[in-house]
């Protein structure tokens, strides 16, 4: 029996996100399901900025499980959907649990998934811990939007990921708001276009 995950699975199953996170976000085998574990706060912090920003959903490229993106959309009300690569993966038997339904494809986004980010005027587009630069300049080509959330590692904490939550990202973008995730050193960076 895999404790972690059971337990994670159970709390989800009673939809109880606030435990998951204030129980969970130092627990060694964490990133086994999600990298960042927001605070009540900080999920308080991203529903004002979606509200202030004109959003009612969010996209989530490469969400993994999902954990992060179920928890933002019982937290705020507002729906998360999420995106993955590498269908093989998420169907065999060593995957980690989803907590949404992902919506998968290739490498490039499909053009199912063009489409979708063309139409995206009132969704925002949000990266988690997501370290593949050229994928992440492909679907912001496609973003029709005006808001992307960057979470990620700030300098002190020695962990790399592409794009960085700080001066990494490029105009149109302009830095709205931000906020650390508890005392983690990791970043939500909301970025709006000038
Ligand atoms: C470090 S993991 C972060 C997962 C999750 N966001 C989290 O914070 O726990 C990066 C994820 O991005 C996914 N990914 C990489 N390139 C991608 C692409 N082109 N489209 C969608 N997802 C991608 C990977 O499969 C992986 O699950």
């Amino acid at each position: 029996m895999d404790n972690f995950i059971s337990v994670i699975e159970e709390l989800y199953k009673s939809k109880n996100w606030k435990k998951i996170v204030e129980t969970y976000h130092n627990h060694p085998e964490r990133n086994r399901v999600l990298w960042v574990y927001p605070s009540e706060e900080n999920f308080v912090f991203l529903k004002a900025c979606l509200n202030e920003l004109h959003n009612d959903s969010v996209l989530s490229i490469g969400c993994g499980s999902g954990l992060l993106e179920w928890m933002i959309t019982e937290a705020t009300g507002i729906p998360v959907s999420g995106v993955e690569i590498d269908k093989a993966w998420w169907h065999c038997k060593y995957a980690p649990p989803t907590f949404i339904p992902l919506i998968l494809t290739s490498k490039e986004p499909e053009d199912r998934l063009k489409q979708r980010l063309h139409q995206s005027d009132n969704t925002a587009l949000l990266f988690c811990y997501f370290n593949n630069r050229t994928s992440f300049e492909e679907y912001i080509k496609y973003y029709s939007g005006n808001t992307l959330i960057i979470i990620g590692p700030g300098d002190g904490k020695n962990v790399h990921t592409d794009p960085k939550p700080f001066d990494d990202i490029e105009e149109p973008w302009k830095l709205y708001k931000s906020q650390e995730v508890r005392d983690s050193k990791d970043f939500i960076a909301v970025y709006c276009k000038i």
